[in-house]
């Protein structure tokens, strides 16, 4: 399974949710999540997102493991999405800065 870490949050590209073949992608206001029970692991999303946000669950980077559960659960709640769409706003200022977790709106 891949996961949507921090580094997506206020972010929001959505260049990812244009090649995953089973739409596993939910979006939240300032964040997007996978489904677990619906990835594949075709890996084609991790390379497409330009805030690096996206991992193997097996890769994930030191403090990021928390984000295993956030997928698990607001992919349950969030409505899926499957169109790219435009960023958030401000997201090229937000990419790359640190401890976005509090920031997360749900
Ligand atoms: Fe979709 Fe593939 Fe990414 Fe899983 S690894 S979320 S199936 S694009
Ligand atoms: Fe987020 Fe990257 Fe997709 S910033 S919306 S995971 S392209």
């Amino acid at each position: 399974t891949f996961v949507v870490t921090e580094n997506c949050i206020k972010c929001k590209y959505t260049d990812c949710v244009d090649v995953c073949p089973v739409d596993c992608f939910h979006e939240g206001p300032n964040f997007l999540v996978i489904d677990p029970d619906e990835c594949i692991d075709c890996t084609l999303c991790e390379p497409e997102c330009p805030a690096h946000a996206i991992y193997s669950e097996d890769e994930l980077p030191e403090g990021q493991e928390q984000f295993i559960q956030l997928n698990a659960e607001l992919s349950k709640i969030w409505p899926s999405i499957s169109e790219v769409k435009e960023a958030l706003p401000d997201a090229d200022e937000w990419n790359g800065k640190p401890d976005k977790l509090q920031y997360l709106e749900r």
